[in-house]
């Protein structure tokens, strides 16, 4: 847990959480006696790095009301799922998994499923499971997350009958589903309870939402509007996770480039990583997702003169076509952002770069595919996540009339791929016979006389160590290049 209760007590709504932990533990404590064993709760997490850092919150909670956490949803007795719905297949993805839930709620009965997350914030999502997947109990947004212990509750609540000789809630009945989704809120509940998933790193909430857009995209829609957090919150955050031994944090926000704009007391990114950079005890600082119509010099500047920012930069591209940038509301121009490229090179020669590419786009010619061909050579990535364009339903671009069927991608989508495979590996090689400093993460699930560490351009080196290593900083050879990966040895000086 990050936090304790009473560090800021005045805060009235997480307080009123508070009351609610309380009240489910009790249903969790009877739960619990009855089946004469801990319950276990399982929270499985589709989507990015924000659904992430929402799954440690939930797990929290859930840990504060008496359930223990595991991996495995076939020892679950509470199984979340914190969902996306960036493209369909995400969405495909939830309702495969849940014909499995719902088998597994036939054997044993007393298993609860709550889905929430983005996918959640869809009208027609919640008519499909209200009709088709009635074994669900709980399902909430992305907005009303904070109140996940009340909700827990009322889930209890209406699941159980009370046994009234005893006053403690005794047997299970099928009740009906919880839905409570919000459209919007303008709210940030801070302090209630985190459990990470790791001891050393961690991802930093610094704003919600996104106010940008993009013709594709449903994230605006689902997350709402772009909010900042108040710098001191995220600072003092920060603080306990340093005093908690975490050496590594992610700052997260759709689009970090343009946080605290609409903070009373406006401040920039830049700014904020400045004051981050002072907390003692971090020693990397990692942040996602920088949108590049807002990357200012002040913030290269950042970058180039701090000693904690990690050399990594993921920068999303979408398309190398200012056509389609232009469709896809973008708002820079494929000379603007290889201008930003050549900017950073120069003031941090080492940095990797890495994007995230969508072909299909409503209106893509080969052409156009050949204009982001070239993007790729020329900035050189170190890696590319590369989507095929899924319709979202809501965004202007399914509106758009040239929708291109998807067969019609495959050929570009290839293309792309192999140019994108072949400039990482390049960019890979590189680094052959370098010393770097790694973190470690894990040890090597495969070989277990090994372990993985992560360099600060986020390459990863599996090398000889064990499990005492981990969360460590530590310099390592990299000898042998595995194109994503390397195998290399530890080199002795710790920093
Ligand atoms: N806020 C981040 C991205 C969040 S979504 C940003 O602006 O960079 C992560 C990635 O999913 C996007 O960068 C985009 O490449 C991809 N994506 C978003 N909507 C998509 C869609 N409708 N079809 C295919 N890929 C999509
Ligand atoms: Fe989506 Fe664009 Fe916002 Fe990223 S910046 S979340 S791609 S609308
Ligand atoms: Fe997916 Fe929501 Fe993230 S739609 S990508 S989990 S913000």
């Amino acid at each position: 847990m990050d936090m304790k209760k009473n560090d800021l007590p005045y805060i009235d709504e997480a307080k009123l959480q508070y009351d609610y932990i309380e009240k489910a533990k009790q249903y969790v404590k009877a739960e619990s006696e009855r089946l004469g064993r801990p319950l276990f709760a399982s929270v499985i997490t589709f989507g990015c790095q924000m659904n992430a850092r929402d799954s440690e919150k939930l797990a929290g909670i859930l840990e504060q009301t008496g359930y223990r956490l595991t991996d495995s949803e076939e020892d679950a007795d509470f199984v979340i799922y914190n969902t996306c719905t960036v493209r369909d297949n995400a969405n495909q993805r939830v309702y495969g998994r849940l014909g499995h839930l719902n088998s597994l709620k036939k054997k044993k009965p007393h298993l609860k499923i709550a889905l929430c997350g983005c996918m959640m914030q869809e009208q027609s999502v919640i008519e499909k499971i209200r009709k088709s997947y009635r074994f669900v109990d709980l399902i909430f947004g992305t907005h009303n997350l904070f109140k996940f212990a009340q909700l827990l509750v009322t889930m209890f609540d209406n699941a159980f009958v009370e046994d009234s000789s005893e006053n403690i809630p005794q047997k299970s009945v099928r009740g009906s589903m919880v839905i409570d989704i919000w459209k919007e809120t303008d709210r940030i509940v801070e302090d209630l309870p985190v459990s990470r998933k790791y001891s050393y790193k961690s991802g930093i909430n610094i704003m919600f939402g996104c106010n940008n857009f993009c013709s594709y995209c449903i994230v605006p829609y689902v997350r709402g509007r772009e909010r900042s957090r108040e710098p001191k919150e995220i600072l003092r955050e920060i603080e306990l996770l340093a005093a908690d031994g975490v050496v590594e944090i992610m700052l997260l926000g759709q689009n970090v480039n343009s946080y605290g704009r609409n903070l009373e007391n406006p401040i920039s990114f830049a700014q904020l990583l400045r004051e981050v950079e002072q907390i003692d005890g971090i020693r990397r600082i990692r942040f996602m997702t920088s949108h590049p119509k807002d990357f200012s010099d002040e913030l290269i500047q950042v970058m180039k003169e701090s000693s904690k920012i990690c050399h990594h930069l993921h920068l999303p591209l979408q398309s190398g076509s200012n056509r389609i940038l232009r469709k896809m509301n973008r708002r820079y121009t494929k000379e603007q952002y290889l201008e930003l490229v050549r900017k950073l090179r120069e003031a941090i020669p080492d940095i990797a770069i890495t994007t995230d590419i969508i072909v299909g786009f409503p209106g893509e010619t080969m052409e156009d595919v050949e204009e982001t061909i070239d993007v790729v050579k020329q900035a050189a990535y170190d890696n590319a996540f590369t989507f095929i364009y899924s319709k979202r339903t809501g965004t202007p671009a399914a509106a758009m009339e040239d929708q291109v069927p998807e067969e019609l991608v495959h050929p570009a989508f290839d293309k792309l791929l192999k140019v994108v495979q072949e400039t990482a590996k390049e960019r890979a090689l590189l680094l052959k016979g370098k010393v770097m400093e790694a973190l470690v993460e894990e040890r090597n699930e495969q070989d277990a006389s090994l372990v993985t560490g992560r360099l600060s351009n986020n390459m990863l080196v599996h090398f000889p160590g064990d499990v005492s290593d981990i969360g460590k900083l530590m310099m390592v050879s990299l000898d042998e290049c595995h194109g994503f990966y390397y195998t290399g040895r530890r080199i002795e000086k710790k920093r």
